[in-house]
């Protein structure tokens, strides 16, 4: 399987600071893109066109960080799969925990958003992931389990091999420096792996699961040895190019 190394940009960069880090991080890889590695940028909507503009001709894909279900319609503030689709883009991150926990988007929309992007032609990171509380109530599991059945069930094994991808994101180590352990990494991706086989069947060996969480240049490498871990989202460490760049090479 491909390695999927994905910058989430978040709430961060203009027009022009979104091109710069998109144009230093193609000349700091020199034309020499790690031969079996994808990278994807997701930019914020306001920065989408112009992201996608200073990767044209490169390896680059560029993705949205939310999406509304629905082609088009009275819904105030939201942007659609087409529109994001006009922009360049290709990809779309679904049910960050961001979204989940600040914005409190419900597992349920999560999966309407997910069905609806993959049907129109968008491929989509799906974000997983427990709370702190969550985890040391033991509920690692039946968390994972809720929220991959509220998202993948009901899809078909077709548009899922297309374009699904799912970040496993610990919430407790978003953002906070504080990187989940190998044995944590291990034991989560391996029960997401079994969880989307009970779902999908033998799909679920081919879909990618990428950690998310604190990576930053100095723990890539060891984190993408780890089984069942076939790509990264990175916050933080992506938003300056010469960081981001090291991840890919990593
Ligand atoms: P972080 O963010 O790398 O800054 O922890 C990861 C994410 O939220 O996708």
């Amino acid at each position: 399987m491909r390695t999927l190394i994905a910058a989430n940009w978040k709430m961060f960069k203009t027009r022009a600071e979104a091109q710069q880090t998109a144009r230093e991080l193609i000349a700091l890889m020199q034309d020499d893109w790690p031969a079996e590695r994808d990278v994807v940028l997701f930019a914020p909507f306001t920065a989408l066109a112009a992201t996608a503009e200073a990767v044209a001709g490169s390896p680059v894909a560029v993705g949205a960080q939310d999406v509304y279900p629905a082609a088009e319609g009275a819904f105030t503030g939201e942007i659609s799969p087409g529109m994001i689709l006009d922009c360049g883009a290709s990809w779309v991150i679904a049910g960050h925990s961001e979204r989940r926990h600040i914005l409190g988007e419900s597992a349920s929309f999560v999966g309407k958003k997910t069905a609806f992007a993959l049907e129109a032609g968008l491929s989509v990171m799906l974000c997983i992931g427990e709370t702190l509380e969550e985890r040391e109530a033991d509920k690692l599991e039946a968390v994972l389990r809720a929220q991959l059945e509220q998202a993948v069930r009901g899809l078909s094994a077709d548009a899922c091999l297309k374009g699904l991808a799912v970040a496993y994101e610990p919430v407790w180590a978003i953002g906070t420096g504080k990187v989940a352990s190998e044995a944590d990494i291990l034991e989560a991706h391996a029960m997401v792996r079994n969880i989307l086989g009970v779902i999908l069947g033998s799909t679920a060996g081919s879909l990618p699961i990428l950690y998310g969480g604190s990576v930053k240049p100095e723990n890539a490498s060891s984190i993408l040895a780890l089984d069942n871990v076939n790509g990264l989202l990175v916050g933080g460490a992506s938003l300056r190019a010469e960081s981001f760049s090291k991840i890919i090479r990593a």
